[in-house]
Parts: C-alpha cells; structure tokens; sequence
C-alpha cells in the first residue's frame, strides 16, 4: 500500500520541487495539490514541465477547504507562515494525518519570541510543544515519533548541521561566532518582488538584514542553545547572489584551548556517520555541486595565526534547505528508508 499524501500550496517554489521529487519516490501517491488564487486550474498550466507526467486524479488544483475535508497518510505544507499553522490544523486535528510543515509557523518554541519575530500572534500555540525541529540528522528519533514536523529554514540548515556537533562536543567555543551567508534568489519565492526581479537581482550582489535582524536567527539561536545548554551568540548576515538556488554560508568560529581542526573533522565524521546526506569534504565545496540534491557538504580551515577556524557550508535551499529535508523528514515518520525519492 503506498502512503497517500497531500501538497498545500503546490504552486509555490517548493511545491513544485517536492512535485519533482515525490514523483519517483516509490512509495507514495498523490492524492492533491491545493491553491487558492488558482483552484479548479491544471497544475501543468502554471509548471508545464508537468505536462504528461501527472496522475488524472491531481491533475487540477483543489482548494484548501476541499484539501482539509481528507484523511490522507501525510500532508506537506509549503504555505507561508501564519497561513500555514491555520491551513494544517484540520489535519492535526484527525488523528490520522502526519504533517511536515515547510514555513516557520512551529520551529520556535517560545511564542513570545515568535510573535515578534514574524510580527503576528500564533494561531495555535498548544501546538508548539508537539512539533519536532525537522533537521533530520540531528533530531532522527524524535522525527520517527511525531506528528508534526517543522521543517527548519534554508540558512538555518546550512549553518545548524556543521555546528551543532562541535558545540555539543565542547570542540568550538560558544561566543563570536559569525555566520556570514549568501543565498540564491528562489530563496524569496515565486511571487516577484521589487527585491527579487531580474532588474534587481542581476549583476547585483547585496547583504540584507544584517547581524541580529532575519527571521531564521531564533531558531538557529534555540537549536544552538539545546545543544550546548548554555546561550550561543551567534551573528548572521545573508546575502542574495544573481543565482536561481544555493546557498554558502562562511562560518567564522573559535576553537576551545587545546583543540584543533582535526578534532573538528574527527567530531563531524562521528556525528554523520549513518548520515548519507552529510558529506566533510576535502576541497571547499561550492554550491553547483550539491544543485538539485539533498546533500549538505561543508570543510574547515585553520589559518595558521590565531585559534579560528573557518567552515564553509552549501547546499541546495530549494532541496536539503527545503522540500528535500521535507521528504527526508515524511520518510523517516513513517520509517521508510531515509533516501527514498532523494538520490
Ligand atoms: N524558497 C525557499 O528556498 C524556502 C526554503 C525553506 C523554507 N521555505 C518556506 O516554505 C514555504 C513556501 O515557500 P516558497 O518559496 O515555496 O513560497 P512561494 O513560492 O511564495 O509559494 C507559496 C504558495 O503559497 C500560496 N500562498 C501564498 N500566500 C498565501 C496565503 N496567504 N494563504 C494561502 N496560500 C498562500 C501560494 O499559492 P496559491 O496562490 O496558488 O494559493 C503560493 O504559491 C514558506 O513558508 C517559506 O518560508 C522556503
């Protein structure tokens, strides 16, 4: 019996990457995909790279009141946030249904701190203590458990998955650490925007929300704090580069008194052992190779002045940042072998 499941928002961005992927995972069927400014429209009219390749039976948009009225096995939402918490709620509400949530509606545990951060109240905070942070190799166990997942953001994944190790493991101080990364365009969405037209983008390479002032900071901020039990300072400053997906993140850290770069790479080995997604490579990686794959890579650098290290991280936001980790996460809930669908 294959698992039926469910996209939200399949004509965004990410929708349609996970389209692209479920479509050979072995294990699954589609049952709908849900719209709400196109509903009733056939989804390869709004991405003919669909055409001929859909089952009649999700050939058109549904609308998310018809989507809410169905027990399917999972459902994905690749809604914004606010929108996201409202539309997957019918769902949690079931008993039957898991959901991987792709916005930040419930990565953050405190409310007070989300509310500020996204400037608007949660619709659903009794929820916040049943979702799982979904990096998958980090929270594995309590993935395979749950029922509702919050997918992490793109930046948080690329930055979370190399320091999460060393700061639990004592081989990276928690203080001074600056994550400086730089993010392809379909980061912003499929709606354009003064900020994300080709006039804009092109020939362009601009910082933006500088030190303490995006989004993705308090999750990265709390999953730090988890795993070393004290507060982590952590500065952080995206960029948006003329390019359709990636992201690099450069990663300045210090080492604690005594520790080397071979620590780092011997703590990362151990950490991502059974992790086929995780790759310590030994040239610095660039994001064209891990374009379209689940893959995070990151290497570390010790100059020879001084105790810092510094790592560089990339990865696909459209796949490992987003709908990829999203299918590892459903695969991983319903205890199928992490890879399906991915390689
Ligand atoms: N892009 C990335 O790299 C990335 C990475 C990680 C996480 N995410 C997160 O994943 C989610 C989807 O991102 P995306 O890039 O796919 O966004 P997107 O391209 O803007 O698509 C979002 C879709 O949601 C629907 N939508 C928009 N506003 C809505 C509203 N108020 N109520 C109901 N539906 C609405 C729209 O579909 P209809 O108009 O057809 O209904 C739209 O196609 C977001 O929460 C985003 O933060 C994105």
């Amino acid at each position: 019996m294959k698992l039926q499941v469910g996209i939200l928002g399949a004509t965004g961005l990410t929708g349609a990457e996970l389209m692209r992927l479920l479509l050979r995972h072995p294990q699954i069927e589609i049952v709908w995909l849900s719209s709400e400014s196109q509903t009733g429209v056939p989804y390869d009219t709004v991405y003919p790279v669909f055409s001929g390749r859909l089952p009649e039976k999700i050939a058109k948009l549904i609308s998310m009141e018809e989507a809410g009225k169905t027990t399917p096995d999972a459902v994905f939402s690749c809604l914004p946030h606010a929108a996201s918490a409202e539309a997957i709620e019918p769902f949690l509400k079931n008993g039957k249904t898991k959901v991987i949530d792709l916005s930040a509606d419930y990565r953050i545990s405190d409310v007070a701190i989300y509310s500020t951060t996204y400037s608007h109240k949660h619709p659903h905070p009794e929820r916040l203590k049943d979702a799982v942070f979904g990096l998958t190799e980090i929270h594995r166990e309590q993935i395979a458990k749950t029922k509702l997942v919050a997918n992490p953001g793109c930046y948080s994944t690329s930055i979370l998955l190399p320091l999460l190790p060393l700061l639990k493991n004592g081989v990276i101080q928690k203080t001074g650490i600056i994550a400086d990364s730089k993010s392809g365009v379909s980061g912003m969405g499929r709606k354009a925007t003064e900020a994300s037209h080709f006039m804009a983008c092109n020939e362009n390479f601009s910082a933006y929300k500088i030190g303490d002032q995006h989004r993705h900071l308090p999750e990265i901020r709390e999953q730090l704090g988890i795993a070393s039990n004290a507060a982590v300072n952590l500065l952080f400053t995206p960029h948006l580069v003329p390019m359709e997906r990636g992201i690099l993140s450069t990663i300045y850290v210090e080492l604690v008194t005594g520790k080397t770069v071979a620590d780092i790479e011997a703590c990362w080995n151990k950490a991502y052992a059974g992790s086929p997604f995780v790759k310590i490579v030994k040239d610095f990686p660039k994001t064209a190779e891990v374009s379209r794959s689940n893959e995070c890579r990151f290497k570390a650098y010790q100059p020879a002045e001084g105790n810092r290290v510094i790592i560089v991280s990339v990865l696909d936001n459209m796949v490992k940042g987003a709908s990829g980790q999203a299918l590892q996460n459903m695969n991983v809930m319903f205890g199928l072998d992490e890879t399906l669908g991915l390689l």
